[in-house]
């Protein structure tokens, strides 16, 4: 045990200690009529509260880490991040898949650093520490000589985690064994995602992936933002009818769905899905990092991956049923335009919310979705992970 100075809930007592000074000492210029659980200055640029974010939300969620195109033969393999945790999924001789912490267990590592790759083994490159893809550690150079006998090789194998093959195509990954299953993660958007017919997208045939000074609430909290829309995106506005936007917000997931105008036909003559479903678009969320944007004919994943308290990196990917290198590439021109419209703006916001006396208004009906994802991360920010959260058998789901 760390002595009580060096916990998490010591961490959580002197950012909360922080930010009571804060609202005190600046309290008076700016005074809010209205409450609002938006996302504040304090929240934005501290790094310990950071800290406690990737251990207290990340460490309690499911985080998409990419998908089987990736995974076709075993010993395919690919890494990702949960939070600032570094992880790698490898598919197994049987066919299944596994999910390990990326570090090896001598100085942390990474087996491997690309994207996706394939391996008979994992070999660690500073010390060559060497894992089977199942994650048993096989050998270790001059074992003898460097640690004498009766090395316990099989309490050092690689770290299991859970994964989850959603829509046999995209791949998750959890650290915690206490969170519920993907299933329930997922529930309010689950049963419409399953006819969507995922599993017969492909991957189109680049992805984008930048690195923003931008704090991952800020993107979340513009990302579950249906009142930003016909504003910063007007381009869009003839193909949409932002005003009969629908907000939806319940467990970890929510739902902007806004119809398309009768001109534009996105169904690629689907039939099989409600008539809401063909006739508009969600901009959904799976909290903590996820924005998947769902259509008839091709599914946007975008993920803000937090890097520090002011940078994050946003990682976005279309999956759908056209071939057609063109209309790929329009389809991913235009997301890089979204995703640059929604960055210029926020990176903009990012340098006015260390503005020291101001407090942010009220959310707006269509900002409920990011009042609640909001509400979800200080919730888990406040509540510390349980004694066995990471007790229990990874297999479960
Ligand atoms: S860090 Fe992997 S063998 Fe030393
Ligand atoms: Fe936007």
């Amino acid at each position: 045990m760390l002595p009580d100075d060096l916990t998490e809930q010591a961490l959580h007592q002197s950012v909360t200690r922080r930010k009571d000074r804060w609202e005190r000492e600046s309290r008076g210029l700016v005074d809010p009529p209205l409450p609002s659980d938006m996302l504040q200055p304090w929240e934005v640029w501290d790094e310990d509260l950071f800290a406690l974010e990737m251990i207290r939300v990340f460490g309690r969620s499911w985080v998409w880490l990419g998908d089987t195109e990736d995974l076709a033969e075993p010993g395919d393999y690919i890494t990702g991040r949960i939070g600032m945790q570094p992880v790698i999924v490898i598919r197994q001789d049987d066919g299944s898949v596994r999910g390990f912490l990326n570090n090896c267990r001598h100085r942390a590592a990474a087996l491997a650093s690309e994207p996706a790759g394939h391996c008979q083994a994992l070999a660690c490159p500073y010390h060559a520490w060497t894992y089977a893809i199942d994650g048993r550690l096989l050998s270790i150079p001059d074992m003898n000589r460097m640690y004498g006998q009766g090395f316990p090789m099989e309490e050092y194998g690689l770290v299991p985690i859970r994964v989850k093959v959603a829509f046999d195509k995209l791949v998750f990954g959890c650290l915690s064994r206490k969170a519920p299953p993907f299933e329930s993660w997922i529930a309010p958007l689950l049963p419409r995602y399953e006819k969507y017919k995922i599993g017969s997208y492909r991957r189109y045939h680049r992805e984008l992936d930048e690195v923003y000074p931008i704090n991952w609430k800020a993107f979340v909290e513009n990302s579950n933002d249906d009142y930003h829309v016909r504003f910063v995106h007007r381009r869009l506005n003839k193909v949409r009818k932002q005003m009969d936007t629908v907000v939806r917000f319940e467990g970890r997931t929510t739902s902007g769905y806004k119809p398309h105008a009768e001109s534009f036909d996105m169904s690629l003559g689907r039939t099989d899905l409600n008539e809401e479903d063909l006739r508009g678009s969600y901009a959904e969320f799976v909290y903590p990092n996820l924005t998947p944007l769902p259509y008839a004919s091709q599914l946007i994943m975008v993920r803000v991956d937090p890097i520090a308290a002011g940078r994050s990196r946003l990682f976005s990917r279309i999956y759908g049923l056209t071939e057609e290198i063109a209309l790929q590439n329009r389809e991913l021109d235009g997301l890089a335009l979204t995703n640059k419209e929604d960055t210029d703006m926020v990176t903009q916001l990012m340098e006015n919310l260390r503005s020291p006396f101001y407090r942010v208004g009220p959310p707006s009906v269509w900002e409920g979705r990011a009042q609640h994802m909001m509400r979800l991360i200080r919730q888990d920010v406040a509540t510390p992970l349980d004694a066995d959260e990471f007790e229990g058998p990874v297999d479960k789901d």
